[in-house]
């Protein structure tokens, strides 16, 4: 009897799946429809990555012995980075907004840094989002001798991702954006 009734709900679960892959063939559903402007997740993803950069520096700076040990500091940092990068592909929309030279000029801070690549291949875009989460969790439960190695890692993702995905970065003064950004 048990496995009939596992056996119903499994196929319970295929339909509801292919329902629900039907439903986002048509008209969007609730689930797939933002509550936010383009400008808004563009912005958010920035600030999302500059985060993710100032943990790495620091997370480097003491694995480096630039600033003192911190145990517990190092592997929340590095948690921080993983659960960052679970986050930030899905700040994308379907419409593409990759960086051009018009929009940097009219708004430096909201303008996109992504390249078409992003929309071009959005799946090879996330699964490297998703491998730099998993990586930086790993540097974050590894015995602190194993850690640089995998850090290492991590950074040479960050490296090949923004090879193909980000536009060259001409400036890095988010300090000088941020005050665009206030009233
Ligand atoms: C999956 C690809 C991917 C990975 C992995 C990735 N990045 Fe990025 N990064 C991007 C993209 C794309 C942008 C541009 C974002 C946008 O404007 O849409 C970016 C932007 C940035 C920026 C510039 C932020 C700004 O707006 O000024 C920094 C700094 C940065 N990344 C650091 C890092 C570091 C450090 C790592 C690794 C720990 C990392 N990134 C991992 C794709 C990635």
């Amino acid at each position: 009897m048990r496995s009939i009734w596992v056996i119903a709900v499994t196929v319970g679960a295929a339909t509801a799946t292919m329902f629900a892959g039907q439903s986002s063939e048509g008209a969007a559903s609730l689930s797939d429809t933002a509550l936010t402007a383009q400008t808004e997740t563009t912005l958010a993803r920035r600030l999302l990555m500059v985060s993710i950069g100032a943990n790495n520096d620091a997370v480097h700076d003491i694995l480096d012995g630039v600033l003192p040990m911190d145990d517990y500091e190092l592997r929340t940092r590095l948690t921080s980075i993983s659960h960052m990068l679970y986050a930030f592909p899905n700040l994308y929309r379907a419409e593409p907004n990759p960086w051009t030279e018009a929009g940097a000029q009219a708004d430096p801070a909201r303008v996109s840094l992504a390249t078409a690549a992003v929309w071009d291949d959005f799946p090879q875009f996330k699964a490297m989002a998703e491998e730099g989460y998993r990586l930086a969790q790993e540097a974050a439960d590894a015995p602190r001798e194993e850690m640089l190695p995998v850090v290492e890692r991590l950074e040479a993702l960050c490296e090949s991702c923004h090879a193909t995905y980000r536009a060259e970065l001409k400036f890095l003064d988010y300090d000088n954006l941020e005050q665009s950004l206030r009233p």
